[in-house]
């Protein structure tokens, strides 16, 4: 009987509690204090402490001066799509296979359920912000390309080269590792080194005093993808999902995996049935691997946060490195803290 065959007996003679993972180390000690509730209003992303203190500061500041949630959370995302030193999104991002940096990025809004988002598109340092105009100042959902970069230009962005001199010695790295049957040299030293492509992102998720939730998730994407590649980042219920009725859910890593699970908008619905966010990130990333065959089927890594109205917070990822990943950071009246999540599998 073939592995996959036996998988999906196994699943079948099971239903989905994927009894197939029970061997890896779900780490649930952390749980506790992931799931205490702070009270509202509150806002999460899905960062360690340093960055969490430089996104979600600046986007309390803005919460308490101008009581709005969309401008808070894009405070916030705006805080890391500007800074070149961060290199999974906005300025400073890793380019495209052509060394050309391309961005995604989506915004949601509870009370209305509207949303916004832009994929691909080039020269634009904020592609939060152009998701936002997207969202309030059209009847559309979802601009791509070059019809994203003219819009947002008839909103006065100016366009800018994205490619910093620390994202082009990475990505020419990577281009001369690629193969040894093309025209381009080796690196320097002569060595060809596997480099790991790189999917970092951020989901930056609010819930106010009113308990009127918003979120958005913003990315330069896969690095070295194929032009035109869009993530899960700007796909509306799968890189990020909001009901105002439970809570927000968002998700880094691997975008073509959490585009075939839906998965932010999987999270929330677990929600609606009852599960806590932690609960419900871990069924995400449990689906993906389900999905996949197993743990040990590829090195696809997928991360989940989400906040509900309670203001509990869960997170998780499939794959986990103590010290290092997965973690979300909350700022709310209680002050600013970071958790780590769970994981299926800790790595070395
Ligand atoms: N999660 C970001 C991407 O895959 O593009």
């Amino acid at each position: 009987m073939s592995a996959r065959r036996k998988f999906l007996q196994t699943l079948t003679h099971f239903g989905i509690s994927i009894p197939f993972i029970k061997n890896s180390l779900l780490d649930r000690r952390v749980l506790p204090l992931a799931e205490k509730p702070v009270s509202l209003p509150i806002i999460i992303c899905s960062r360690s402490e340093a960055w969490g203190r430089k996104v979600l500061e600046p986007a309390w500041n803005t919460l308490e001066q101008s009581g709005n949630i969309l401008d808070a959370i894009e405070a916030g995302a705006n805080v890391v799509e500007l800074d070149p030193e961060d290199t999974s999104v906005g300025y400073g991002g890793l380019p495209n296979e052509e060394g050309i940096v391309s961005l995604d990025a989506s915004i949601m809004y509870g009370p209305t359920h509207n949303c916004g988002s832009v994929a691909a598109l080039e020269k634009i340092k904020t592609p939060s912000s152009v998701a936002r105009l997207v969202m309030d100042r059209t009847d559309h959902m979802m601009l791509v390309g070059e019809g994203a970069l003219r819009f947002a230009k008839a909103h006065g962005f100016r366009e800018e080269d994205l490619l910093t001199e620390k994202a082009r010695l990475i990505w020419l790295e990577w281009k001369e590792n690629l193969s040894d049957r093309d025209d381009w040299f080796p690196p320097k030293d002569g060595k060809y080194l596997p480099r790991k492509r790189t999917t970092g992102t951020i989901n930056v998720l609010g819930i106010d005093a009113k308990g009127d939730v918003a979120g958005i998730t913003t990315t330069s994407g896969l690095f070295g993808k194929i032009p035109g590649r869009i993530g899960d980042s700007p796909i509306i219920g799968a890189g990020l999902y909001v009901d105002n009725r439970i809570g927000a859910a968002g998700a880094t890593g691997r975008g073509e995996e959490v585009i075939r699970t839906c998965g932010s908008f999987y999270v929330v619905e677990k929600m609606l049935q009852g599960l806590s966010p932690q609960e419900a990130c871990e069924a995400a990333c449990q689906r993906i691997v389900e999905i996949n065959g197993g743990l040990d089927t590829g090195d696809y890594d997928d991360k989940f946060v989400a906040v509900n109205k309670n203001g509990e917070v869960g997170c998780a990822s499939i794959r986990g490195r103590k010290g290092q990943h997965p973690y979300v950071s909350i700022i709310s009246n209680d002050g600013f803290k970071t958790i780590e999540g769970s994981a299926l599998q800790w790595m070395e």
